[in-house]
């Protein structure tokens, strides 16, 4: 059986654990709005209409912030069709997912469904047909008190407090071709630092995050980040990263190895921050906003034929997921923790039904967590204190795309308060399961007992969860792991997903 070896050691730290690195994404496509998070006539409705089964779910996960309202939708929305009485909204075409929105839910419905939820608001400005009067208009509505006519109107329209967003994103991937709007890095470059100047002119302290590149693959990559960053340096805090993966043509060991390319992607990015930073002379360091990312089977997601009837909310996106889904986003969520020193915000696209780590049946049937559900939730619920740079070593397997790799990917983060400490951990090999060895030496005092959950197939690394059995994948209870002299043990089964948690004080 392969072995790997875990070393940690409380004072080689990455950074905090950021608590933004756990956020995710609502847009108006498909079903991810409209009979996902508001459904006033499904049986579990609230008073405003939102879905409670799926904000209990939503708790659970123990998400951060919520980006909103797009995605390529933002970039053809009018932010003012959505607010004032639902009976005067107008029904629009929303091109960039073939949809009629009727703009039933909109900003007032997103903030109130947010405090509900209790996540943190991140809102996008569109930047593909509109620009920076829009945008400023927008800010207005949601942050200034009152006095003025936007901020006066949404008093009007019921909310009396400003909703006091935070984190603005300057449009949605400007750089990809299916974008409306769609610009070269020198427009956008303009584009978003003139929105980004006006924007702090009306809230200092806001933090915008620039568009980057739409993934590694594209042809202006870097190109774009060095063009976008020497104009918007000063005006931006963060610049954007998007990626989806997913298994092609029954390649599960590349899939696996999906961390790698997130690692090597936010490496070239930094690369080409830091770069700017030091061309321009600046102090200031931009960080990283990997605003979306998830497995998406963009393979069966076909736009290829005539395009259908305009409806409203379409099923667009909802992949069933599997356990090595599960494995590949609890790997990823070890990719972005381990970067927590310049990834310090994160948005898994998206959070109910369109790529959904929450599924709903149309009509008036239940809710259920897919397989990617639990490896968020877990994480989310014990990554505390700090990221630890953990030390690895890990027999290692080829890959078709991404070469050898480690055949374990491990994380850890280690709270100094508590002396808690959380072991989140991938096996990928597909065949067999690998034995662990943990030394935890270096912390003082025992640790208490470990308790191991693992995700796992039991030999089908393609069982999905569905309304018929939503629980069929759950992460399993391992033995209780007592260290002795500062070591101890686990066995991973083959393409698995693990937490191992000690308790501390
Ligand atoms: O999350 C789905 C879509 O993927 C988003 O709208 C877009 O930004 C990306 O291409």
């Amino acid at each position: 059986m392969p072995n790997a070896v875990l070393t940690l050691h409380p004072a080689f730290t990455v950074g905090p654990v950021r608590r933004r690195t756990f956020g995710s994404f609502v847009e108006h496509m498909g079903r991810c709005v409209y009979e996902g998070i508001y459904q006033p006539d499904h049986p579990s409705a609230d008073e405003d209409g939102f879905r409670t089964d799926v904000l209990e779910m939503i708790r659970e996960l123990g998400i951060s912030t919520v980006r909103y309202p797009g995605g390529n939708f933002v970039s053809g929305y009018r932010w003012e069709d959505g607010v004032g009485p639902r009976e005067e909204r107008p029904r629009r075409l929303d091109l960039a997912w073939h949809s009629v929105e009727t703009n039933e839910f909109g900003l007032d419905e997103f903030m109130r469904w947010a405090k509900k939820a209790d996540v943190e608001p991140m809102m996008a400005v569109n930047l593909g047909t509109r620009g920076v009067q829009e945008a400023c208009d927008l800010l207005e509505y949601a942050n200034l008190d009152s006095g003025t006519h936007f901020a006066d109107a949404r008093i009007a329209n019921g909310s009396a407090e400003p909703y006091n967003v935070r984190m603005w994103c300057l449009g949605n991937e400007m750089d990809g071709p299916w974008q409306i709007g769609h610009k070269t890095p020198e427009q956008y470059a303009r584009l978003a630092s003139e929105t980004g100047r006006a924007m702090r002119m009306i809230d200092p302290d806001l933090e915008l995050v620039a568009c980057g590149s739409s993934g590694p693959e594209m042809e202006t990559f870097g190109t774009w980040e060095r063009a976008v960053l020497t104009e918007a340096y000063d005006q931006v805090d963060y610049v954007s990263l998007h990626a989806y993966y997913q298994e092609r043509d029954g390649d599960l060991g590349s899939f696996l190895a999906s961390g790698v390319h997130m690692d090597r992607f936010i490496a070239d990015v930094v690369a080409h921050c830091d770069h700017v930073r030091s061309v321009r002379r600046k102090e200031k360091r931009i960080m990283l906003s990997f605003d979306e990312w998830n497995v998406w089977y963009q393979t069966r997601f076909d736009t290829s034929g005539p395009p259908s009837e305009w409806v409203t909310a379409p099923p667009i996106a909802e992949d069933d997921y599997t356990v090595a889904d599960a494995v590949v986003v609890g790997g990823l969520l070890i990719s972005l923790l381990r970067n927590s020193d310049r990834v310090t915000a994160a948005s898994q696209a998206q959070l109910v039904n369109v790529l959904g780590l929450i599924r709903t049946e149309p009509g008036d049937g239940p809710a259920w967590r897919q397989t990617i559900f639990h490896p968020f939730a877990l994480t989310s619920a014990h990554a505390r204190g700090q990221v630890l740079d953990v030390g690895l070593d890990a027999p290692r397997y080829d890959t078709a795309k991404y070469g050898e790799v480690p055949l374990v990917d491990a994380v850890a983060t280690h709270d100094p308060e508590t002396g808690a400490l959380a072991v989140f951990v991938v096996n990928r090999d597909t065949e067999q399961p690998v034995t662990l060895d943990l030394d935890l030496r270096a912390f003082e005092g025992p640790l208490g007992e470990g308790r191991l959950r693992v995700l796992h197939g039991d030999g089908d690394p393609h069982v999905v969860n569905d309304a018929l059995d939503p629980d069929r994948v759950l992460p399993a209870e391992g033995p209780a792991v007592r260290p002795v002299d500062g070591r101890a043990g686990v066995t991973l089964p083959p393409v698995s997903w693990s937490v191992l948690t000690f308790p501390g004080r």
